[in-house]
C-alpha cells in the first residue's frame, strides 16, 4: 500500500483535530492578567496587618529590606519576579516565610500577603479576592507589560 491511500484519511484526521482544537480554545478560559484586578483592597489590607506583625522586623515596614532580607518592592521586586508566575511568589512565602517558622500562617494569610505585595508594587485591585490555589496562581504571569 502506498502512502497516497492513507493521505485522505490523514487529512480528515488533521481537519477533525483542528476543529476540536479551536473548540477547546473557546471553552478554555484565558488566564487572568495580573493587570486585570486580581485581588481586593480588603484582602491587601489584611495582608498589610499580617506583614506588620510577621515580616516587617526583617523586611522593614516600607518593604525595602535590610541585611540579608531582600527588598519586596520596586526594582528589587521586579528584578527577582518579572516573568515568573504568582505561584512562585506565593510559594516563596508559603513554604519559606516567616524565615524562623515557615508555613506557620494560613493559606488565606499567605494569599493576603501576596495581594499586599501586588498592591505595593503598583498592580491594580479589583472585585475578586486572590486565590490561594497554587494551580490557579501558576496561570498568572508577573509582568510589567499591561
Ligand atoms: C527573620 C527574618 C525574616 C522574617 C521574619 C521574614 N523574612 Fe522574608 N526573607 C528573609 C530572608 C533572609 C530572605 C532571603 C533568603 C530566603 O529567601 O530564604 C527572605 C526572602 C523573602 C522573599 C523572597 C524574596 C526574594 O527576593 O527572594 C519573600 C517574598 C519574603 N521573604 C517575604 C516575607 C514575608 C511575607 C514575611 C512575613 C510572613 C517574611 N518574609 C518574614 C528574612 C525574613
Amino acid at each position: 500500500m502506498s502512502f497516497s491511500n492513507f493521505s485522505p484519511i490523514l487529512l480528515k484526521l488533521i481537519a477533525i483535530l483542528g476543529v476540536s482544537g479551536s473548540l477547546l480554545q473557546v471553552v478554555a478560559q484565558e488566564p487572568p492578567s495580573i493587570w486585570s484586578g486580581i485581588y481586593t483592597t480588603d484582602q491587601s489590607a489584611r495582608g498589610e496587618s499580617v506583614y506588620r506583625e510577621e515580616c516587617a522586623e526583617c523586611h522593614r515596614e516600607d518593604l525595602t529590606g535590610q541585611d540579608m532580607s531582600p527588598s519586596l518592592i520596586g526594582i528589587g521586586f521586579t528584578f527577582k519576579w518579572e516573568g515568573k508566575n504568582l505561584q512562585e511568589l506565593y510559594a516563596s512565602m508559603r513554604y519559606g516565610m516567616p524565615q524562623t517558622s515557615p508555613g506557620r500562617l494560613s493559606n488565606g494569610q499567605y494569599a493576603a500577603l501576596t495581594a499586599y505585595l501586588l498592591e505595593k508594587n503598583g498592580f491594580p485591585s479589583g472585585d475578586t479576592e486572590l486565590t490561594s490555589d497554587e494551580d490557579e496562581l501558576a496561570q498568572i504571569e508577573i509582568t510589567s507589560n499591561r
